[in-house]
């Protein structure tokens, strides 16, 4: 049987950089990397931006040039899951029907796109967006002259998603179930902010509204029953409603974990010499008050990576890094850091319609995170605030006479 000394499953962000951390470290044994995709890592964020607005070819948002897996020994093994997971005798079961041992694995595995469940969610035109052959059908799609879009889920893909298309001057409809936009990752202001700047776009957005029926001529959508009963014609849907964390084997083979699997501040899951990283690690988190949570962001993919491989080569580093998130949609830059759940006041710092401005969260009167709109030095000044959990007077945060740098 084939013999790795690390596996790593998934060739996200996070597989990626744990390769590349564990090298880093002087990690020589072999290393393979498997996934279910079939290109080399690359980067996700721009497949809701710069690629599918057709801005940077895919050689752009590689990772790290195809060679440099090869030059460094990491074997990829593309375009093949991992069906069973023996940890036990550290056995992974391939979908080939080939087995190999470890004796380390790192999981990650990501999350898949969650569907919509409802009739007609299998027809052609129904578009998710989270890995490269996504981008590209829909993209194809744009090319052969489909025009009118109708985007489910007001949350960061379906709002990157409606930017792109509306540039690309599709008619788009933003679908959202509940009464403001980006309301998972972010406070009213900031909502109410992208809202107006989304119909201001000439985007039309429906909150409070979910989807009932998708119609189609028996093989292609031809347009969305929503849950008002009004029927919106469209060639294409873009579903963004969130993940499915992608661990069945591991949950199958015992791990904890109730959604995704769950880690220690090392990454490691229940079973022995098994870790777990990025999006679908629950891991104790120090900006969340350590609540297990489970973080979908570039930030927390590479940071896991790089604990975990540093636990693998011996070195015991907690996990313990200031979350931060961007999103770019229009001439607007979102930039975030820290983690705003939970938070009791939110002081609003500038002005929304100025474009440049910040919404700050405190919790009993410190600092938890920041929303910056087109303001990066915010952005850069408030981590400090965050990471050092500042108390501070919300008056003297709302004045922009005065840098936060002068305020921590
Ligand atoms: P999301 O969870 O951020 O947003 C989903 C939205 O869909 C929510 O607002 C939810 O209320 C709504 N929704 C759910 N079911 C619905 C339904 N049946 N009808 C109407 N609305 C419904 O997930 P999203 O936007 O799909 O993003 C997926 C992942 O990709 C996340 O991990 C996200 O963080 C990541 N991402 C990161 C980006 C970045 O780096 N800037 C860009 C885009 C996505």
């Amino acid at each position: 049987m084939e013999h790795y000394d690390v596996v790593i499953v998934g060739s996200g962000h996070s597989g990626a950089q744990a390769a590349i951390a564990l090298r880093q470290a002087g990690h020589e044994e072999p290393i393979l990397m498997i996934s279910r995709d079939r290109n080399p890592p690359y980067e996700r964020p721009p497949l809701s931006k710069e690629y599918l607005a057709g801005e940077k070819p895919f050689e752009k948002i590689l990772i790290r040039p195809e060679q440099f897996w090869a030059d460094r020994n990491v074997t990829l093994r593309l375009g093949c899951n991992v069906n069973e997971v023996d940890w036990m005798r550290h056995v992974l079961t391939l979908s080939d029907d080939s087995s190999l041992s470890y004796r380390k694995l790192i999981w990650a595995g990501g999350g898949d796109a969650r569907r919509l469940d409802c009739p007609g969610a299998d027809l052609a035109g129904i578009h998710t967006i989270r890995n490269r052959r996504d981008t590209d059908t829909l993209k194809s799609e744009l090319a052969a002259g489909a025009r009118r879009a109708v985007v489910v889920g007001g949350g960061y893909i379906g709002l990157e998603g409606a930017a792109v298309l509306r540039k690309l001057g599709c008619e788009v409809m933003v679908v959202e179930m509940q009464d403001r936009l980006l309301a998972r990752v972010a406070g009213p202001d900031i909502s109410d902010f992208y809202l107006a700047e989304h119909r201001a776009q000439g985007v039309e957005v429906r909150l409070e509204t979910g989807v009932d029926r998708i119609e189609g001529d028996g093989e292609k959508v031809t347009g969305v029953t929503l849950s008002t009963g009004e029927t919106i014609a469209c060639e294409i849907v873009i579903v963004g409603i969130g993940i499915v964390p992608s661990v069945g084997p591991l949950i199958a083979a015992g791990a904890a974990g109730s959604n995704g699997v769950d880690v220690d501040t090392y990454g490691r899951t229940s079973l022995d010499d098994i870790y777990a990283i990025g999006d679908c690690a629950a891991h104790p988190n120090p900006y969340a008050d350590n609540a297990v949570i489970r973080l979908e962001s570039v930030q927390n993919a590479n940071d896991m990576a790089s604990v975990a491989a540093k636990s693998i080569m011996g070195e015991r580093e907690s996990y313990d890094a200031v979350p931060w998130f961007w999103s770019n949609q229009y001439d607007l830059r979102l930039q975030t850091v820290g983690i705003s759940n939970g938070y009791d006041q939110a002081v609003l710092r500038g002005t929304p319609s100025d474009r440049k401005f910040s919404l700050i969260y405190l919790r009993e009167g410190r600092v938890i995170a920041l929303d910056c709109v087109n303001n990066t030095r915010d952005y850069a000044q408030g981590r400090k605030l965050v990471a050092n959990g500042a108390e501070i007077d919300p008056d003297l945060l709302a004045d922009t006479e005065i840098a936060l740098k002068e305020m921590g």
